[in-house]
């Protein structure tokens, strides 16, 4: 009789360890280590060793009888899925709950019942009767997706079998299934990648797309869906924060499709809305004239997006003066301290600083720095910039402005939305339309020196 081994796997990780140990050495995790059985899903079903199925190799090129991709209706999300969900493939959306996962993806399931296609919704934390409610609260009561409540994974692909493939599934959430085929306890991380393997195979077989739901816990309770990120074609994450109603849809890995775009939604009373103009969004809480606040002409995937930063830098009561960034590169921030220190004289060992992008937005764009920077000198000078301009450019470690991409379409979204001038690298002038006053800066210290002179400016006036 084989002997049964007992592994100890990480839930935070995954990492499997022959013994028990407090730290993981795959994560550095503390007590995340937990008692696991050996898998049959780890052999195969079934299979002794050496004995191996011959199967049949195939051409590159082949005959796709159906369109591989079908668009969910709902362009903010076909934007980041990169033209809609593809046959046969699984994404992971993952995201805080109460994010509005569910809430999201019941409003794609009806959107392609509607064209009429064959959609799939499986919950395996809510009853049949809660999902209907939340599909009447959002008017979808009409639309013709199949309603499930069930955890079993074998259940649930016996009768997807059955008649029609769905075109698309969602199953809400993945550490609510369990396979048979482990013997571990719901929830733990070799159930969930049993049960996610189980349905990535289902996938593959019958052409459908399925969508699994993770939830991400700040405290790793739950095991998290990390371990089923390399196993999907795509993972899309939900983010947003709880005070604001945005919510930014966000492409982490896409085997299909590109990972840069964002899908931006307004979470209302009547479900999520799609944001197609999103800075108008971003700045429409703007404070005009305040010192310390910048636009950044932006750039997600291939859409301008304009955003307001923010700072604050006021003198330290402490000994080591505190550094605090949110909705942007925290060492990204060191730098452009470091920079205007070093090359600009502007000394702030003695300030407190904050920097904050509004709207709950992360930015993760060098171009960021001329408008960070502008921030800044702004809020320590106590010089507010102008209220119609809009600031981009990459900073390097001399001090010197580097040119951006797409600058073309920054400055067209700017124009657009009623800025009427620009503080940009040089060279930015060809690509400038008309109707934006372009000032070209070269260097941090030319900026530096603009906006104190605008500050005695002021001073003077009142
Ligand atoms: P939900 O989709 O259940 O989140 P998740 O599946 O990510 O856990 O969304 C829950 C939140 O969304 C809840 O706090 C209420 C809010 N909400 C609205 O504001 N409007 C709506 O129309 C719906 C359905 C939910
Ligand atoms: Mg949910």
């Amino acid at each position: 009789m084989a002997r049964r081994t007992l592994t100890f796997v990480c839930q935070n990780c995954g990492a499997a360890h022959n013994r028990w140990q407090g730290k993981c050495e795959g994560c550095g995790e503390w007590n995340m280590l937990s008692e696991e059985g050996d898998t049959a899903e780890a052999r195969g079903p079934g299979r002794k060793p050496g004995k191996g199925r011959i199967f049949a190799l195939e051409p590159l090129t082949g005959e796709t009888q159906d369109a591989p991709r079908l668009a969910s209706g709902i362009a903010e999300l076909d934007r980041v899925t990169g033209g809609g969900f593809v046959r046969g493939s699984v994404l992971l959306l993952g995201g805080d709950p109460g994010i509005g996962k569910s809430t999201l993806l019941i409003q794609a399931t009806a959107a392609l019942a509607r064209t009429g296609h064959r959609a799939v919704y499986i919950s395996g934390e809510e009853a049949v009767a809660q999902v209907r409610l939340r599909a009447e609260r959002l008017g979808l009561a009409k639309a013709a997706v199949e309603l499930a409540s069930e955890t079993s994974v074998e259940d649930i692909i016996a009768t997807l079998s059955q008649g029609a493939v769905p075109r698309l599934i969602v199953i809400d959430s993945i550490q609510t299934m369990w396979t048979e085929t482990v013997e571990s306890a719901p929830g733990t991380v070799t159930q969930v990648r049993g049960a996610a393997q189980a349905l990535i195979r289902f996938a593959k077989r019958s052409g459908a797309a399925v969508i699994l739901v993770g939830h991400v816990t700040k405290d790793g309770q739950i095991a998290g869906p990390r371990v089923v990120e390399h196993m999907v074609d795509a993972v899309l994450s939900f983010e947003g924060e709880g005070s604001h109603q945005f919510r930014i849809l966000r492409a982490v890995k896409n085997r299909f499709g590109p990972t840069d775009e964002i899908g931006v939604f307004e979470m209302t009373g009547a479900g999520l809305r799609e944001v197609s103009n999103p800075s108008e969004l971003f700045l429409s809480e703007r404070d005009l004239g305040q010192p310390g606040t910048a636009v950044f002409a932006g750039i997600e995937g291939t859409r301008p997006l304009l955003v307001e930063i923010q700072a604050l830098v006021a003198p330290s009561t402490l000994g080591t003066p505190r550094r605090s960034v949110v909705g942007w590169d925290s060492s990204r921030l060191s730098m452009v301290l470091a920079v205007l220190e070093a090359h600009c004289g502007v000394k702030l060992g003695a300030h407190d600083v904050y920097l904050n992008v509004a709207g709950g937005l992360r930015i993760n764009e060098p171009a960021a720095d001329l408008a960070a920077a502008a921030a800044l000198v702004s809020s320590l000078a106590n010089a507010p910039l102008p209220a119609d301009a809009v600031y981009f450019g990459e900073v390097s470690l001399s001090g010197a402005i580097r040119p951006v991409a797409q600058q073309a379409a920054r400055l067209k979204e700017a124009a657009k939305l009623g800025f009427a001038s620009a503080v940009a690298p040089e060279a930015a002038k060809a690509d400038a339309p008309s109707g934006i006053r372009l000032t070209e800066i070269g260097s941090l210290a030319g900026l530096v020196a603009d906006i104190a002179a605008r500050g005695k400016r002021l001073k003077s006036v009142s």
